[in-house]
């Protein structure tokens, strides 16, 4: 805590906390993190076991309503979002005017955007029943944009979503042609995608977060929130993590040039990271690194998949993780570290990893802009500067600039 009243006489005391490492924006009750016990729970429930027994869609229905469904509610749910998952015709036309190499997550982020100009009729945040509506609508749409994302930046026609299909299952339905063995067929891909979308469905106030809780409290509308918060996912530092370590595993490509690039990531003269490593928050191990590395071996093992990047990626693992630098900073494997690995065993592309971040954290994300409406008493978010620029001085005309 800075006093920095000399500088802001009008103002008093306040923190200045560069990257919020410290400071609570909100008080929230949907997701708990202990970083230094490496523990995670949604509304209570340890992420162990709901990932063991749970589904996407019911930690979905979780988060938004803060208790688990009965079957009746659970079968409300499902046929609720269920009817909202087609997208509006003219939404097809919209995505025309993308460029045909475009990112899927460049398309996505202004497609979710382009929502509110679809739906502009449901659109009061004060009112309940539209919150409700946009939340469906978000978590329902969101596997049917970011498929149409894929497909049209590889120039292939969208498909309709399969409504007779469950979540998972119709968003890859919508992704691939039909290959010979239907990928939505395997059990194990169905269950590896449903289990990746319920470890990555909320993190508390991480970068995208607090992104849309910001826009948010300007009272600005559900899909322009969580659009804000599509593009603060995709950086590299935050969700775009998963696409970055497949590009790194690749670059190091074969398992004996592992010491070289931990030895670069080392080099405070090298921009080079270990993607997939280090998190803000866990100081011990990330609970969902655990459960994703033991999913990524019996995804390879089912599918017969044998991918030397998963050697890589190991001896990489095992490199870092005794390491001085790596061990005294606590720079454990994170989330993303096996996700892009198994994203590639079922036949994701690369530039599609974040977006499938994306259709998981988005329960999340409206889960949080719904609270934060009816938190009685929300203000707008402002944070506060530093001020290290210039002191007062007189303009001077251009003729007299040197
Ligand atoms: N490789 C090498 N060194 C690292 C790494 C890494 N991946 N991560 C952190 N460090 C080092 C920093 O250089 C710094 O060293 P120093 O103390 O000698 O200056 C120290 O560890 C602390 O790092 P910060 O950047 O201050 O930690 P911060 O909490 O701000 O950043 C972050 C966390 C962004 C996750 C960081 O660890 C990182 O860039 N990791 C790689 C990207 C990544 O995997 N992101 C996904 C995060 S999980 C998610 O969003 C789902």
């Amino acid at each position: 805590c800075i006093d920095i009243a000399p500088l802001y006489k009008d103002t008093g005391h306040f923190t200045y906390d560069p990257g919020f490492g410290s400071t609570a924006s909100t008080k929230s009750a949907i997701t708990y993190i202990d970083g230094d016990q490496g523990i995670l729970m949604y509304r209570g429930y340890p992420i162990e076991q709901l990932a063991e027994k749970s589904s996407f869609l019911e930690v979905a229905y979780l988060l938004l309503n803060g208790e688990l469904p009965n079957k009746e509610q659970f079968a409300g749910f499902e046929n609720d979002i269920t009817h909202h998952t087609m997208m509006h015709e003219s939404q097809r036309n919209f995505f025309q005017g993308f460029h045909h190499d475009a990112h899927p997550m460049a398309m996505l982020a202004a497609s979710v955007a382009s929502l509110s100009a679809f739906y502009h009729e449901d659109l009061d945040v004060d009112n309940a029943d539209d919150r409700k509506l946009a939340a469906i609508r978000l978590i329902a749409k969101m596997p049917t944009i970011a498929a149409a994302c894929y497909r049209y930046s590889i120039g292939w026609p969208f498909r309709y979503p399969r409504n007779n299909l469950e979540y998972v299952n119709r968003f890859l339905h919508m992704m691939f042609e039909v290959p010979s063995e239907p990928l939505e067929m395997k059990p194990v891909v169905a269950k590896a995608l449903d289990l990746l979308f319920i470890l990555h469905a909320d993190h508390e106030q991480n970068a995208s977060t607090s992104t849309v809780r910001l826009v948010g409290s300007t009272g600005a509308n559900p899909y322009a929130s969580i659009a804000a918060g599509i593009t603060a996912l995709w950086g590299p530092a935050h969700g775009g993590a998963n696409e970055a370590v497949l590009k790194m595993l690749e670059e190091i490509g074969t398992p004996d040039k592992v010491e070289t690039a931990v030895k670069r990531a080392k080099d405070k003269n090298d921009n080079f990271r270990l993607m997939g490593f280090g998190h803000r928050v866990y100081k011990n191990f990330d609970p969902r690194a655990k459960i994703i590395r033991e999913m990524c071996h019996k995804v390879l093992e089912e599918l017969g998949v044998n991918d030397p990047l998963l050697d890589v990626a190991m001896k990489l693992e095992e490199a870092a993780l005794k390491d001085d630098y790596f061990v005294e900073r606590k720079l454990y494997p994170n989330v993303d570290f096996y996700s892009g690995i198994i994203y590639k065993a079922l036949g994701i592309p690369t530039e599609m990893f974040t977006v499938m971040f994306a259709i998981a954290r988005t329960a999340g994300w409206i889960a949080h802009w719904i609270e934060q409406h009816e938190t009685p008493g929300s203000r707008i978010g402002r944070p506060r500067q530093l001020y290290v620029g210039s002191d007062t001085r007189n303009y001077v005309g251009m003729d007299k600039r040197k």
